[in-house]
């Protein structure tokens, strides 16, 4: 049992002695150690403010990716590589190409969103030159800036490599320094809390068996993956957790597996991950999830995390549900398989008993011929929770509906598949009128609230219209649509 978190930092080994488990990175950085460059705007992972660059051992390279710190547990970082804004000094105290393209461009006025965005530009930097206009507004998207606005930022990203291209990090060293500071078995923290007299404990298991038993061992305890929910508990509920697992060191859990008929998604993989995956086989799906929070969340935020968290706005839910996913539980050293709308049984409720956790998501491959579609509407394109996400998976033959699922969120108290529209159309010919039937069942499927993201009867009749949209799209439409910046090709 060790009390003491490891990362790499400047090419040095950083240790922290029994730090306290919930606290976050940036308070670290900037009250711990005074590395004061890493700025606070939100603390919630809204603004960018505070984005460092995190490496993680992958097989045998590190990747390095752009991550918020005001929602980042310390102890999360326990055999990883961390890179601030003070990182990027080189050896003769200059600028770091990324840093110099801001100042020639003008990127930077009151300079406060500028070390994020820094750290940005530095992680789309290391995936190589020449990034495309997409990749660029997607990588700062996470960032936000109020004065000197994203004209300038954007031509100094686009600018960086042409100043100079080899200001990457080491990677043979990095690899080296990561391999000799992983851990093969459970790190466990433990604190008193200095407020409340509270003893706080961390646990980060490798594998599965460890996890299955601590889980079984502290069934109140909080699971932690990404962190970005449960980052929010704590910097603006200001919660207490006594117990945390934090479930990102079980390498199984971040598996993925590519069968003849389906995707294993491992509950701990990334949003960021699973988009690129499932991506290029459900177009619409890989482009919900871009849409999904910014960058830096979707590299920290995990699949199991937002189904596991089971809110009714979440987006990955509809997109999964219509694809016919299924969730596989673990409890000990037993596993069990059910549908993932069968998951979610009522507000704040989900069908996991103490003990047990997310173990892995089962998305099939879509059939031949399977016309799918998800949409999300939200206030913002970028970064913004939705209103309403639907998705729609329908099989068409010979012009006739032959199975359909649709799922919503944001529509009830959960997320839940529209089976009176389900059944309205299955069976009829894919026509306008059949649409138009769909639509008018859907009024039984749900009964949404009104709250300050839209209206109840803003929610139904945009519900209804997607299904709509969906019939054009399937039948009279272009086979490409336009989806902000970029142009999606559909079956
Ligand atoms: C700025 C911001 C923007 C966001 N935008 C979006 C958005 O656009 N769309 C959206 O859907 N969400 C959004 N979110 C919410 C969040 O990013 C997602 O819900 C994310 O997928 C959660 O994953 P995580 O790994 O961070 O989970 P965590 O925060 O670590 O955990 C979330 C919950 O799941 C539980 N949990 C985690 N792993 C497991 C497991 N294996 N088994 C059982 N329980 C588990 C935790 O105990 C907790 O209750 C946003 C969040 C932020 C901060
Ligand atoms: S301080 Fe705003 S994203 Fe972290
Ligand atoms: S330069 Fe002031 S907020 Fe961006």
């Amino acid at each position: 049992m060790a009390g003491t978190v490891k990362f790499m930092l400047d090419g040095q080994v950083h240790e922290v002695h029994s730090p306290d488990p919930t606290e976050t990175l940036l308070n670290y950085l900037r009250y711990g150690i005074a590395r004061t460059g890493t700025k606070e705007g939100c603390a919630e992972g809204d603004c960018g403010a505070c984005t460092v660059v995190v490496g993680e051992l992958v097989g045998d390279s590190v990747r390095y990716r752009a991550v918020n710190a005001c929602i980042l547990f310390l102890p999360t970082l326990d055999g990883k590589e961390l890179l601030t804004v003070e990182s990027l000094k080189g050896r003769d105290g200059g600028l770091h190409p990324v840093q110099e393209a801001l100042v020639e461009t003008h990127g930077s006025q009151c300079g406060f969103c500028t070390p994020g965005f820094v750290m940005s530009l530095y992680a789309l930097y290391l995936e190589g030159p020449n990034p495309s206009r997409a990749r660029i507004n997607d990588a700062l998207a996470g960032n936000l800036c109020r004065c000197t606005g994203y004209g300038p930022i954007i031509k100094a990203a686009e600018r960086m490599h042409a100043i100079d291209t080899g200001a990457a990090p080491d990677m043979q060293a990095a690899v080296a320094a990561l391999k000799a500071i992983r851990r093969d078995g459970t790190l466990a923290v433990s604190s008193v809390s200095t407020l409340t007299g509270r003893e706080k404990h961390y646990y980060a298991p490798v594998t599965m068996d460890a996890l299955a038993d601590l889980v079984l061992a502290h069934p109140d305890a909080t699971l932690l993956a990404g962190g970005t929910d449960v980052g929010l508990w704590i910097t603006k509920q200001h919660r207490q957790l006594d117990v945390v697992i934090y479930v990102g060191d079980v390498a199984e859990l971040k598996a993925t597996r590519d069968s003849s008929d389906s995707f294993e998604i491992g509950a701990g993989v990334s949003v960021s991950d699973a988009m690129d995956m499932l991506g290029a086989h459900y177009g619409d799906m890989g482009e919900l999830f871009r849409r999904f929070a910014s960058v830096q969340i979707r590299n920290s935020g995990t699949l199991g995390g937002n189904i596991a968290n089971g809110s009714p706005i979440g987006d990955s839910m509809p997109a999964l549900i219509a694809a016919g996913t299924k969730l596989v539980l673990r409890r000990g050293g037993e596993e069990r398989t059910i549908a993932l709308e069968d998951y979610f049984i009522a507000y704040g409720k989900q069908d996991r008993a103490p003990g047990e956790f997310v173990a892995r998501i089962i998305v099939p491959k879509p059939a031949a011929g399977l016309k799918y579609r998800a949409y999300k509407l939200s206030k913002r394109f970028d970064q913004d929770i939705s209103a309403v996400c639907g998705a729609f998976a329908l099989q068409i033959d010979d012009g006739f509906v032959t199975s359909a699922r649709i799922a919503f969120g944001g529509m009830a108290a959960t997320p839940k598949r529209a089976t009176n529209a389900e059944a309205a159309i299955t069976g009829q010919r894919w026509t306008r009128e059949t649409a138009e039937a769909g639509m008018k069942a859907m009024a039984e499927d749900y009964a949404p609230i009104s709250d300050m993201r839209a209206s109840a009867s803003y929610r139904l009749m945009a519900a209804q219209n997607l299904l709509m949209k969906a019939f054009v799209e399937t039948t009279e439409g272009a086979a490409t649509r336009l989806v902000g910046d970029r142009e999606l090709a559909h079956a």
